[in-house]
């Protein structure tokens, strides 16, 4: 595939999933044009973006695909997984609410997405330490029992959102 003169090698689709408002769609402005707005409006449908980005010498464009965590505004959720290679599932270490839906998640993910999908469980908002509800050794726990990635980020800060995406991608390869 030729964009410009652009050669790409490879599009990778990577999705994000988890409850409503834990930052998706920040950490996917963060990543695609590194914005981020702190009065984010709640995604309605599915939204997309892309970066190219050079992984071992190859030309990568990250398509990666934002849904509503509500599930009024959620779309058909067989179209969204389908084709997705990678997932980045997100919770807010400040809500621990968000934190124990995560297994719904990945069984809606391990339903609907290809099995060898690569998953990365993505506690966001680091920068609110002082009103952390989910410690980083319960959710390293669930990971290695779930067999996930796991990573600590926050969107405003602009900690580990390119590294979620990076390990994610490079595993893909
Ligand atoms: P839905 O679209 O409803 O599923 O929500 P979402 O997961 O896309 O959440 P969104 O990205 O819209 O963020 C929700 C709120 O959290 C917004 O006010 C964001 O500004 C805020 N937010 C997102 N990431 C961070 C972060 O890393 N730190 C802090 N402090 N706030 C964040
Ligand atoms: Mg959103």
């Amino acid at each position: 595939m030729t964009v410009g003169s652009d050669k790409i090698d490879y599009v990778f689709k990577v999705v994000l999933i988890g409850d409503s408002a834990v930052g998706k769609s920040q950490i996917l402005a963060r990543f695609a044009r590194n914005e981020f707005s702190l009065d984010s409006k709640a995604t309605i449908g599915v939204e997309f973006q892309t970066r190219t980005l050079v992984i071992q010498h190859k030309s990568v464009k990250a398509q990666i695909w934002d849904t509503a965590g509500q599930e009024r505004y959620r779309a058909v959720t067989s179209a969204y997984y389908r084709g997705a290679v990678g997932a980045l599932m997100v919770y807010d270490i400040t809500r621990r609410q968000s934190f124990d839906h995560i297994s719904r998640w990945l069984e809606e993910l391990r339903n609907h997405a290809d099995r060898n999908i690569v998953i990365m469980l993505v506690g966001n908002k680091t920068d609110l330490e002082d009103q952390r509800a989910v410690t980083t050794e319960d959710a390293r726990e669930f990971a290695q029992k779930e067999n996930l990635f796991f990573l600590e980020t926050s969107a405003l800060e602009a900690t580990n959102v390119e590294n979620a995406f990076q390990t994610v991608l490079t595993e893909i390869f």
